[in-house]
């Protein structure tokens, strides 16, 4: 397994949002995580990237524990996210949102970043030249010079995988990317994630709730309700899974595909 959570348990003031988590992802492969609204799968994300300290169990990544490591060290170490509501900074182009992204990896330090020393402007051409290709593998290089709050929201999201994919990940987390997406888009999606995988040999996990874009998408499917893992499996396995419809019972309508 790339990454392995073993026993993880996340309380706050005395509610227990993640309750003994096992869970893992393969090398090069797409996992979904799913589950109905408050089931605990964004405190999940936000275990394994650092923001959240459980105060119990173990995340392994490549073999590394990553318990103890603030975001930025899980980010270098190759784990990647984006957020269930777009975060892009406001007045900045797509490119340097994008190039914002990738601090992690600079080779030069803060002193010469202040200096604007020679290895400084190289460092931040080979930055560049990530970033845009990022985005001419997400498709909006065309864009790379607007203002990113200015694009369509479809390709607001996008400036986010490419954000992501810029810190050159083995990992990626994507917090529900189809969210607001209309079906173009989404089939989009579902074609950038498979050459995400297959072109750059990420593993990508996902949160989502459109249970077709899962079930096309996914080789492994994680079912999580109230802070435990009910379900695992592939598409059909967790379909058939009457904990996993009688968990669904209750939720949107729109939510409610998967029988
Ligand atoms: N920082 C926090 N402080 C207190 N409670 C929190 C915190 N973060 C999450 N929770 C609680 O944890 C539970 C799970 O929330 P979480 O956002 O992980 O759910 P989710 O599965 O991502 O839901 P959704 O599908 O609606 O995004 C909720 O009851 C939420 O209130
Ligand atoms: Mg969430």
């Amino acid at each position: 397994m790339l990454l392995q959570l073993d026993d993880v348990v996340l309380r706050f003031a005395g509610n227990t949002v993640l309750e003994n988590i096992r869970f893992g992802v393969e090398e090069n492969s797409v996992a979904s995580l799913i589950g109905p609204n408050g089931a605990g799968k964004t405190s999940l994300f936000n275990c394994i990237t650092g923001f959240y300290r459980p105060q119990q169990g173990s995340i392994t990544f490549g073999g590394e524990e990553l318990l103890k490591r603030k975001p930025h060290a899980v980010t270098r170490l190759g784990i990647a996210r984006t957020f269930q509501n777009v975060r892009l900074f406001r007045e900045m182009s797509v490119l340097d949102n994008v190039m914002a992204g990738q601090h992690c990896r600079s080779r030069a330090g803060a002193f010469s970043a202040i200096l604007g020393l020679p290895s400084q402007r190289a460092e931040e051409r080979r930055v560049r030249e990530i970033c845009e290709e990022c985005l001419e593998f997400v498709g909006i290089a065309d864009e790379a010079d607007r203002i990113a709050t200015n694009l369509a929201y479809g390709h607001q999201r996008l400036v986010e995988i490419a954000r992501a994919l810029a810190t050159q990940p083995r990992l990626l987390l994507l917090d529900e990317p189809a969210a607001g997406l209309n079906s173009s888009e989404k089939t989009e999606l579902v074609r950038l994630i498979r050459r995400i995988r297959d072109e750059r040999g990420v593993a990508v996990l996902l949160i989502e709730h459109d249970m077709g874009l899962v079930m096309e998408v996914s080789e492994h499917i994680s079912v999580l309700d109230h802070g435990r893992i009910i379900a695992e499996g592939n598409a059909e396995t967790i379909q058939n899974d009457p904990a996993v419809i009688e968990a669904y019972l209750g939720q949107d309508e729109d939510e409610l595909e998967l029988t």
